[in-house]
């Protein structure tokens, strides 16, 4: 703590700071935010030394929990031996990443392309689409969210992330969940369309699980017109919804497939995954200056070594269901809360008015109490009234019972 620091803490003081040299675009949460100073397993700490139970993990990032010794040992070492070289240089730890992912992600995706963060995961995958196929265009989804780059933010299909007032004309968007909205697009555009992308369960769109049979039939559909499938598991990937992809919850398989997010577990990596066909599409030379720093890509291995050994896709499923269950019988009580959606550690509970219309200052009001009983929670939806609750996957059941009072008290 420095020596500015009072009995009120920093929090004044930083946002101060923080009204003028950030650009104004970066929000925070709460009226009266705390000021985070260090992370242990499932909770935060402020600079009061106040302690909160992390429900939102840096949003679906620290899936392993906060200052975990078996993935910052590693990199702490890689630190200490070589951080950075790009990937002009041969290094070892990127293409040991490289052959774990292949293990891991599901079907024949075996290349990797490395990069920092989601944004430009998503990026790579349709740039990589386009040239694969030779057509111009792509088909995303309504409420979804793919980045803040231009081709990523023209994909997201959320009015409020959509930013840019000139977005290209490239892109059009389909109602997430329904498969005869893509058929009758397909039906007038598959000749121009390189690829449908879509995250596999929406996120920040509200968590929006599709009804059964929709990826299957999505599946059908881009084979029947030759057009790539792309799946966005930079926050579903890595376990957050039980399996290490959430596609594996639905039998298929991407054509490219973008991660980041719970990855790196802190450290920003992220990558596009294809098959080797597709991959050798992408030959002129393509570089991400940060991409598979031996840094990033040790943490990475560790991630999967610590999701791993600790069983952490089997505990998101177990703890999911449990919190699930448990929230169901609260917002069973409760008017003004619908009934809760998700799978694994990726629950969403919509606020909601009498008439069943959202209600996202109750939402804004509950986050607030909720801190204030020290429990960080999140919200995601079109519009914004759909308590987000994506905790460490760590978390055990003495937590869950902690959450599930805050929430009762938080919502009374
Ligand atoms: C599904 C999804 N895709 C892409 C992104 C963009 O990732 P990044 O913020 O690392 O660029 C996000 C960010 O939240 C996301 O949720």
């Amino acid at each position: 703590m420095g020596s500015t620091a009072t009995k009120e803490g920093r929090a004044q003081e930083l946002l101060r700071l923080k009204s003028e040299y950030l650009v104004p675009c970066v929000y925070h949460f709460y009226k009266d935010p705390p000021v985070i100073v260090r992370g242990e397993g499932c909770h935060l700490f402020d600079d009061l030394g106040r302690q909160y139970l992390d429900c939102l993990s840096g949003v679906a990032v620290m899936s392993a929990g906060h200052r975990n010794p078996e993935i910052i040992g590693p990199a702490i070492e890689q630190i200490l031996m070589l951080q950075h070289t790009t990937t002009i240089y041969l290094t070892d730890p990127i293409l040991r990443l490289a052959k774990a992912l292949s293990e891991l992600a599901p079907g024949k995706l075996s290349r990797s392309f490395f990069c920092a963060s989601g944004s430009e995961a998503v990026e790579g995958a349709l740039m990589t689409s386009v040239l694969h196929t030779g057509k111009p265009r792509i088909i995303a989804t309504t409420n979804s969210l793919h980045g803040r780059t231009r081709w990523a933010m023209n994909a997201t299909g959320t009015p409020m992330w959509r930013t840019d007032p000139f977005p290209p004309d490239d892109v059009s968007h389909v109602p997430f969940g329904d498969a005869d909205a893509l058929a009758d697009e397909l039906a007038r555009h598959a000749d121009q369309t390189a690829a449908f992308i879509a995250e596999p369960i929406q996120s920040n769109g509200g968590i929006n699980v599709p009804p059964d049979g929709y990826w299957q039939r999505v599946r059908e559909l881009c084979d029947e017109h030759q057009v790539l499938l792309v799946l966005d598991e930079v926050q579903t990937g890595f376990n957050r919804t039980g399996r290490w992809f959430a596609c594996e919850h639905f039998g298929i398989v991407p054509d490219i497939m973008a991660v980041s997010k719970a990855m790196g577990n802190g450290f920003p990596i992220g990558a596009f995954i294809t098959t080797d066909d597709i991959a050798q599409s992408y030959t002129r030379p393509g570089a991400s200056t940060h991409g598979g720093n031996p840094v990033n890509a040790t943490a990475a291995l560790a991630v999967i070594d610590c999701h791993t050994k600790h069983r952490l896709g089997q505990r998101a499923q177990e703890s999911g269901q449990y919190l699930l269950e448990q929230l169901t019988d609260v917002t069973g009580q409760k008017t003004h809360l619908g009934p809760p959606r998700g799978i694994g550690l990726m629950i969403g509970i919509p606020v909601i008015n009498a008439d069943d219309t959202p209600d996202a200052q109750r939402c804004d009001l509950i986050l607030e109490r909720l801190k204030d009983l020290r429990v960080l929670a999140g919200k995601s939806g079109p519009d914004r009234n759909i308590l987000t609750l994506m905790p460490p996957l760590t978390i055990v059941r003495q937590e869950i019972g902690e959450l599930i009072d805050a929430i009762q008290e938080a919502t009374a």
